[in-house]
């Protein structure tokens, strides 16, 4: 509201372009009333208690006599397409109209008086005093004292503020518009830096399902939802880790299991395309389950639903869900069918690799019949042993990879050497020695394979320092290679050799503890000794007889 206008009903207000329109007007020495889009006045000039000075003069300004003219200068102004030329209410008193648009519709008119000295001199003039109840002579004072010498003009009034309603609509329009694209970008803001957080966690862990647990947590703090949860079906043709998992994060109004259920039931045989994406109690039996709306988005992979990503029981004042959690959700799905495309295909890569670096090994330890499925073995202990660490899955699989090609490298080992039964002479050993640095030497330009470079290169340092390569000592070792030396060994001494027979496996046990804190890591070989030994009696069993089938062909 401006200096000239006060409002005198309290639920209508005047828009920022009304009010911007009247300080203009009051500069130009014009009074301005306010219409709604009815041409209903719900704005006038001051009170004259609050014009000082010209209290006669507000009180001519707000008498009933004048408001029926008013209200119709608004109306002409809302009716009419082009804003109308200035009235001459009388001699010296002209009315301005303008009227305000919203696209095709008019929202409220704006009626400025431009009144003269001229004005003070009519019959109507006069006529207004006496219905206000004041005395002309003290109106025409009044006035004469807010003109201060102005002569306004109602034709150039009209222009300027004819211009003034398109400068300030425009000004209007464009701050809307900015504030509309700043929200779109806020929101796309938002977006993008979740999206790209997930992405961090999908790059930075090799365990799909506890990058599905991050992921859930990520967007159980980003949205104000209850619960967050992912359900992968039975059979969905993917990366087997992730096959017939349920990941939720925080409690949902009914048990665990019951919300699996409905997850599960809803995965199956639904179409990609026939997907309910906001399910409402009416007609979604999870929705009535948890009492609350449920956004679940669909996770695609190869065009095929194979998961779904649910969220429900939003939190805070609007239990509806907005427009932009359903797209963030929609985008966090979308994004975990690629990561799931993606794992698929790199696992897929991974294990033909490893198929082949293991059908490589096997030729290696086939080459000598006394280390036929020694790889295998070893791979199976480590990832045993991994396991009794605590490790995570995606550590344990990384150990068992290393176990199978740890000797990769023996492959650049002269076969007389390697399968030679007697004493080996000091250059003969030369060769052996090499394997580490041979295998790692093959393996260094995979990057698949890094994990595993470590445990290949230095699967034969030992903890006092005087194994080989690099005679690196304690933890130095890296802890895959500590974990290989131990289940070498292991196998080393449990299986026949050329030169003696496989030790019995109390002595090898007692074997491998004496030498923890000078061969092995002191505090993994108490640890190694304890692992159930019977998966590997069961391999031993089934190399020897392949071994023995070998060497009588
Ligand atoms: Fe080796």
């Amino acid at each position: 509201m401006t200096a000239s206008t006060t409002e005198i009903q309290a639920s209508a207000v005047a828009s920022s372009v009304q009010c911007a329109l009247a300080e203009r007007a009051s500069s130009l020495g014009l009074w301005c009333w306010h219409a709604d889009a009815t041409g209903r006045v719900f704005a006038e000039p001051e009170a004259p208690a609050a014009i000082r000075g010209a209290g006669a003069l507000g009180s001519w300004l707000r008498s009933a006599g004048l408001r029926p003219h008013i209200e119709s200068a608004a109306k002409a102004a809302l009716a009419g397409d082009a804003p109308p030329p200035p009235v001459e209410l009388f001699p010296g008193c002209w009315l301005i109209t303008l009227a305000e648009r919203k696209g095709s519709r008019r929202t409220n008119a704006t009626v400025a008086m431009a009144l003269t000295p001229l004005a003070a001199e009519q019959d109507d003039f006069t006529d207004i005093c006496r219905g206000a109840g004041v005395e002309p002579e003290a109106v025409a004072r009044d006035l004469s004292t807010w003109l201060a010498g102005r002569m306004p003009d109602a034709a150039q009034a009209a222009m300027v503020l004819g211009w003034s309603l398109n400068d300030l609509s425009r000004a209007e329009g464009d701050a809307a518009t900015l504030d509309q694209f700043s929200e779109k970008l806020v929101q796309s803001y938002e977006e993008t830096n979740l999206l790209f957080r997930l992405a961090r966690f999908m790059n930075g862990s090799n365990d799909p399902a506890q990058v599905m647990g991050m992921i859930c947590n990520q967007l159980a703090q980003a949205l104000p939802f209850q619960w967050v949860g992912i359900r992968f079906g039975k059979e969905h043709g993917g990366v087997p880790e992730l096959a017939d998992q349920f990941i939720l994060v925080n409690e949902p109004p009914c048990t665990k299991q019951e919300l699996d259920g409905e997850l599960t039931k809803m995965l199956g045989g639904i179409a990609h395309d026939d997907w309910t994406r906001l399910l409402t109690p009416a007609d979604s039996s999870l929705a009535r389950l948890v009492k609350s709306e449920v956004v679940a988005e669909p996770i695609a992979h190869g065009g095929k639903t194979i998961g779904v990503l649910a969220a429900g029981n939003k939190t805070g004042p609007d239990p509806d869900a907005s427009s932009v959690e359903m797209q963030f959700l929609d985008a966090a799905a979308d994004f975990l069918g690629v990561f799931h495309e993606n794992l698929a295909r790199f696992t897929e890569q991974r294990d033909l690799f490893v198929g082949t670096l293991r059908a490589l090994t096997a030729s290696i330890d086939a080459k000598d019949p006394y280390t036929c499925g020694h790889s295998e073995r070893v791979a199976m202990l480590a990832s045993t042993m991994a396991e009794a660490m605590g490790l995570e899955r995606a550590e344990i699989e990384q150990f068992r990879i290393a176990g199978m090609v740890h000797d990769v490298g023996k492959i650049g080992v002269p076969e007389a050497v390697l399968c030679k039964g007697g004493k080996l002479s000091d250059e003969e050993f030369a060769h052996i020695r090499r394997h580490p640095e041979i295998g790692h030497g093959i393996l260094k330009g995979i990057p698949l394979m890094a994990p595993q470079l470590p445990g290949v290169l230095h699967h034969h340092e030992r903890w006092d320092g005087r194994g080989y390569p690099h005679n690196l000592a304690g933890e130095a070792i890296p802890v895959i290679a500590r974990v290989l030396a131990l289940a070498d060994t292991f196998d080393a001494m449990s299986s026949n050799r050329s030169y003696r027979h496989a030790l019995p496996r109390e002595r090898v046990l007692a074997e491998l503890e004496r030498c923890g804190g000078t061969q092995f890591d002191p505090k993994l070989a108490p640890i190694f000794v304890k692992l159930d030994f019977s998966r590997f009696d069961q391999m031993l069993v089934g190399h020897q007889a392949q071994a023995a089938i070998v060497a009588a062909a």
